[in-house]
């Protein structure tokens, strides 16, 4: 036994304060009958078993996390026979494709309705399935803001995705096969049928969207045992993980390892550097950011670019890449990747995890199995794929994937042997998505291949969750004649499973008083990578005097709450450069109470 585990074996169990309390009888005896009643005895409610919470976000409404239905029974099998008490509870659902407007406004609802269900009932310990885009940054920010033991289990990514002999991607597929269904070369029902057939099992999409990029993050930051985040969910050995971490999460109580102890600064920005190799989604720096305020580490939007822009993409997965989540697995997973970044001395090899072991221990040796999909960091599919962030006149912060912009993308926009890197623009402004998809084939807007597609009112408050909708595609007259992606600029998000170089999540949104409000279509607008810049090239005067034109007009619009949760979150959320939390939430820090 370490150190740690003598130590912290002593500690009484959260749970004894409901079920073994004499000084408050009452309570205690109300407590226990109502536990009896689905068949657990007294005895073993009071005896030194840890009460594990399983955290369940699988259901009907969340079909990528259903199969966690199923993996719970292992998950319980596994607190048993290590000696806990397992009890399985609800999360509020969060289907990413699923849910309207948008699955980024229930993050923050699952986060609160979890936080009152793992401080308020009996817990010692709570394993949290995750898998589907928001469920997990929602599960590890509860954990963190309660702050007893937690371990991550993800649902794992479903079977790849095949049409006419090639893989289709889940998410991917949609891009592509807007552009066939746009000119023409397939129809409806057959647009339906490509798309459907990128998600063929049970699990979390197969890319390298948003939820893989979690879940492999959720591994990175050391919340999942070792090699958890990528076998695929109908595989026999994701039974035998769920089997694992039930059992290992029982340890974890009694050596007393929560979250604090994990989700370190080192660990972040270890998760960083994964999420460049990986290729991950642009979505993370919202969900890690948030994850980091909550456990209370300072962690800066700029430290994205700092810590993560000049990592290589090893990761050669959809939509950056040609491969799926099988692939991804076989190839190794996330300890493959890891294993490449210690040896180039790009991760902290300290940093603790769950199985109680470092990433160190846990990766140092790990080896790629298929340098198709994981390739050795000698030979990167690219080279600095993290993101860039950017600022100016018109937002404080917005982020950047550079390194996945297309040749044919440079060549239009960023070949001026004058100005190197950088091109300026005429500003074509949208209000929101349902503004866009009604205007973008207008063709009064004579939107040309050196136009820059604006969108605003997608933010956190402007479009409650923030839409994913800063991706734009070009105009249909401009697909008929080639031009497939235009310069995308917004204040909303965009979806990991889009392999666009928008430059997104920019903050503070134009409901939230940003300079997005108060630019106009037709506007010229310089975008410099050689110094991170957006500028629209109007003076200071000019955005003053519009700035009060718009105040006098009664601000920038947005449509009505539809919810009761619409409004409260608009009163209360934050931007998205510093993790659209809950910001009356950040002050409650490890409040978990014995
Ligand atoms: Fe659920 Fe992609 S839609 S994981
Ligand atoms: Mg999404």
């Amino acid at each position: 036994m370490s150190d740690r585990n003598l130590s912290r074996s002593k500690t009484k169990l959260r749970s004894r304060a409901w079920f073994d309390n004499p000084e408050n009888a009452d309570m205690t005896a109300l407590y226990l009958e109502r536990y009896m009643n689905f068949g657990l005895s007294l005895e073993e409610l009071q005896s030194d078993k840890p009460i594990i919470g399983i955290a369940q976000t699988g259901s009907d409404l969340s079909p990528c996390n259903r199969h966690h239905l199923e993996l719970a029974k292992r998950i319980r099998d596994g607190i048993i026979e290590a000696g806990g008490i397992p009890l399985e509870f609800p999360v509020h659902p969060i289907q990413e494709t699923g849910k309207r407007p948008t699955a980024g406004l229930d993050r923050n609802l699952a986060y609160i309705g979890l936080v009152e269900v793992i401080y308020g009932y009996p817990l010692d310990g709570v394993v949290l399935t995750i898998g589907c885009d928001k469920t997990t940054p929602a599960c590890l920010m509860a954990a963190a803001t309660v702050n007893i033991p937690a371990i991550a289990l993800s649902v794992g990514p479903m079977l790849n995705g095949w049409y006419k002999g090639e893989r289709t991607g889940s998410g991917t597929i949609v891009w592509k096969a807007r552009e066939l269904l746009a000119a023409g070369e397939i129809d409806y029902q057959g647009f339906i049928k490509l798309v459907a057939s990128s998600a063929p099992s049970t699990g979390y999409c197969n890319t390298m969207g948003t939820a893989t990029t979690m879940n492999s993050l959720a591994e990175a930051l050391g919340m999942q045992l070792p090699y958890s985040a990528a076998i695929p969910a109908p595989h026999r050995d994701r039974q035998e993980c769920a089997y694992r971490t039930g059992k290992r999460i029982v340890d974890m109580v009694h050596e007393d390892l929560k979250p604090s102890d994990i989700l370190t600064k080192e660990a972040f920005i270890n998760a960083i550097r994964v999420n460049s190799a990986i290729g991950g989604s642009t979505n993370a720096p919202i969900h890690l950011n948030a994850l980091a305020r909550h456990i209370g580490v300072d962690l800066k939007i700029e430290e994205w670019q700092q810590y993560g822009e000049e990592v290589p993409l090893l990761v050669n997965l959809m939509p950056a890449g040609e491969y799926l989540g099988e692939d991804y697995h076989h190839a190794g997973g996330v300890p493959a990747v890891v294993g490449q970044l210690i040896k180039h001395g790009l991760i902290h090899e300290n940093a603790l995890t769950a199985n109680g072991k470092t990433i160190g221990e846990n990766c140092r040796d790990a080896v790629i199995e298929d340098e198709r999909v994981i390739r050795p960091f000698e030979q990167p599919l690219k080279l600095a794929a993290g993101f860039r962030v950017l600022s100016g006149n018109l937002f404080d912060s917005a982020v950047m994937k550079v390194s996945v912009i297309s040749p044919e993308f440079r060549e239009r926009y960023l070949s001026d042997p004058t100005s190197p890197n950088a091109f300026t623009g005429r500003a074509i402004v949208f209000d929101g998505p349902e503004d866009y998809h009604h205007r973008i084939d207008d063709e009064s807007l004579n939107i040309d291949e050196h136009c820059i597609l604006f969108m605003r009112g997608a933010g956190p408050i402007g479009y409650p969750g923030a839409a994913e909708v800063v991706n734009m595609r070009a105009p249909n007259y401009l697909l008929k004649r080639g031009v497939t992606s235009l310069a995308c600029i917004g204040d909303g998000r965009q979806s990991g499973t889009s392999g666009s170089p928008s430059i997104l999540n920019a903050s503070p949104e134009a409901a939230a008083g940003g300079n997005l409000a108060i630019l106009q279509t037709g506007d010229q607008v310089r975008v410099d990578l050689n110094d991170n810049t957006v500028n629209v090239l109007i003076s200071d005067a000019e955005i003053e005097k519009r700035r009060a034109a718009l105040e006098a007009a009664g601000g920038f619009q947005y449509p009505a709450h539809q919810t009761p949760w619409q409004e409260m979150q608009r009163g209360v959320v934050g931007q998205m450069g510093s993790g659209m939390v809950l910001e009356n939430a950040v002050k409650y820090q490890r409040i978990a109470q014995v």
